[in-house]
């Protein structure tokens, strides 16, 4: 049996929306003091799978941290920390991408979602991707991974790779972790398009709420989501083919805590033109304070950095020997 970890990474490759925030940061801090060693990581060597400006990189990675730590990420409690500043993420992909399957890559529908129909054009590294993936979970033989919905195939490949690096080499060294997917916001869709998901690669602005947003602009982006004209139906049933709908719902409910049924029972019979105001005023009153502590950590960059470098030794005392053992494993 394995000791309990949480390990969960943030790309710096954009600003972090609101999908981000619901679907992963707001939950992290919760495992905290709740028995398994917490484990952050802001992913950059995931980032750079697409040409990121090298000023940019820096600032977003320090971004991401202000993130973490705005939204409760204690660097006492948990350890975080840069990826590439911690070799044995690199190291073990290595080592992954040899034990990994082609066909096995050739199934992840986020690589056919990112490189669209110009693959060819794709990075080598965005394709192995989800191989860094599995090495960044397993270099802490973590055991639960919590992420948004569309983690969930990389996750699963993630076990994947743990079970057959098991099984090749006759041991029971990687456990198999356990995607974390939670609440009503495990997929939050784009403002603009009810079928994509909101992303911070997405090259519409208006698409997402962003974490810097103010509340004039998250206000704006939410009178201008995209809907359809009916009313809001009685309950969660009458959702069914409304999908710009169930989002502003879904998004409300995971801001709350309210159920569908319950917030229904409250707006039932009435546009959205009512709805997106008091959406928009529950939005506001939730970002305002994490926006403002990032900001207020992004004003001591050099802290940033002595915490990052702080948690990457950290890590790499839990990290190094894993890959190590795995090496000897396999006779180097
Ligand atoms: P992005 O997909 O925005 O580039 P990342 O790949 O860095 O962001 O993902 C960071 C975390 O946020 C992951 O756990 C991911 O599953 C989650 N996440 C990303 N987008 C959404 C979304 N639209 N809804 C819910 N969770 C999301
Ligand atoms: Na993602």
């Amino acid at each position: 049996s394995f000791k309990p970890r949480i390990f969960s990474g943030i790309q710096p490759s954009g600003g972090l929306t609101l999908g981000n925030y619901l679907g992963a940061l707001r939950r992290f801090a919760g495992f905290q003091g709740t028995g398994p060693e917490t484990i952050y990581c802001v992913v950059d060597l995931h980032a750079i799978t697409v040409w990121q400006d090298p000023a940019e990189l820096s600032r977003r990675t320090r971004e991401i941290a202000a993130a973490y730590m705005a939204s409760g990420v204690d660097p006492e409690q948990s350890i975080l920390f840069n990826q590439s500043q911690v070799a044995a993420h690199a190291e073990l992909a290595w080592l992954f991408n040899c034990v990994a399957r082609l066909g096995w890559m050739n199934r992840m529908t986020q690589f056919k979602d990112k490189a669209g129909k110009n693959s060819e054009n794709s990075s080598l590294g965005l394709y192995a991707y989800p191989s860094l993936m599995a090495a960044d979970i397993l270099a802490y033989r973590a055991t639960a991974v919590p992420v948004g919905d569309d983690q969930k195939q990389h996750v699963e490949l993630t076990r994947d790779i743990a079970a057959k690096f098991n099984h090749d080499y006759g041991v029971e060294f990687f456990p198999q972790p356990t995607p974390l997917i939670e609440g009503t916001a495990t997929r939050v869709m784009s403002l603009r398009d009810g079928s994509k998901k909101m992303s911070k690669s997405d090259p519409s602005d208006a698409s997402r709420i962003n974490l810097t947003d103010d509340a004039d602009t998250i206000t704006a982006k939410i009178r201008k989501a995209r809907t359809d004209a009916e009313p809001l139906p009685g309950s969660a049933e009458g959702l069914k083919d409304r999908p710009e709908a169930k989002n502003l719902l879904n998004i409300y409910s995971a801001l709350t805590g309210e159920s569908i049924d319950e917030i229904l029972g409250k707006f039932e019979g009435q546009g959205f033109g009512t709805f997106k105001p008091a959406l928009a005023e529950i939005a506001v009153d939730v970002l305002a304070p994490i926006t403002s502590k990032m900001s207020q950590f992004m004003a001591d960059p050099a802290e940033i950095d002595r915490i990052l470098g702080k948690g990457a030794t950290r890590a790499a005392e839990i990290a190094q020997p894993v890959v190590e053992e795995a090496k000897g494993i396999m006779g180097m």
